[in-house]
């Protein structure tokens, strides 16, 4: 099923409470959270306190993506913060299947997410573990970058195995998706789609959603 997740990244960070409540309005069916330390990806956006503080603003899922050093150490703040689904990334320092156990302990849906330079091959023996896969196509670490292509193939690679294996798993596309590329990556076999400047810096929020839907049905 085809999931639009904005991401907060790119939203007005003083009325962070508001935004939620205009996207759940929108249409959107995922609220992305980028969650970064300094260390892990050159940039630092926010914590656990920050989501839950957003947390009794909206029913929607919260989609919670960390670009963090030692993700497993974090979970628990994660979980208790109210996140529904929460990636991590193969290439931090965390073993991936400790950490995808103690997500899915505490009632949660794990993603594993991985890097361009990262092959699809490294979560091929998650399958059937990981509830999504989360293929970056930017550089992990900030929004408005521009799509990279030639990740399709890898987006392609995991679907192909995962239909191989008989497993109906969400793919997850994060970085550069605008009514365009959202098409690309359907094609290519991705489900779920994160906005955050296509939706967040639009004149019209509802639409830009609208129009990725649309789009990725095609
Ligand atoms: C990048 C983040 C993305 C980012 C996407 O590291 O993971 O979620 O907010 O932003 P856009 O859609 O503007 O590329
Ligand atoms: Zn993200």
């Amino acid at each position: 099923m085809i999931k639009i997740s904005p991401s907060v990244l790119a939203s007005d960070f003083s009325r962070l409470g508001d935004e939620a409540e205009r996207m759940e309005k929108c249409g959107a069916d995922w609220l992305h959270l980028d969650v970064m330390d300094g260390h892990f990806v050159s940039n630092i956006s926010f914590g656990a306190p920050v989501i839950a503080s957003i947390r009794g603003r909206v029913k929607l899922p919260f989609d919670v993506h960390l670009m963090i050093s030692e993700p497993l150490r974090y979970i628990d703040d994660f979980a208790k913060a109210g996140a529904d689904i929460i990636t991590f990334h193969i290439e931090s320092d965390s073993g991936a299947d400790e950490t995808v156990e103690k997500i899915h302990s505490l009632g949660i849906k794990a993603g594993i997410s991985i890097k361009p330079a990262t092959p699809a091959s490294a979560v091929f023996p998650y399958l059937g573990k990981a509830d999504m896969i989360l293929v970056m196509t930017v550089e992990p670490g900030f929004g408005g970058q521009s799509f990279m292509f030639e990740t399709m193939d890898k987006v392609s690679e995991i679907r192909r195995e995962a239909d191989r294996l008989g497993i109906d798993i969400d793919i997850q596309v994060d970085g550069g998706i605008n009514d365009k590329t959202v098409v690309t990556a359907a094609q290519a076999g991705a489900n779920v789609f994160v906005a955050g400047s296509a939706v967040f810096r639009a004149e019209n929020a509802a639409d830009a959603i609208m129009t990725l839907r649309k789009n990725a049905e095609k």
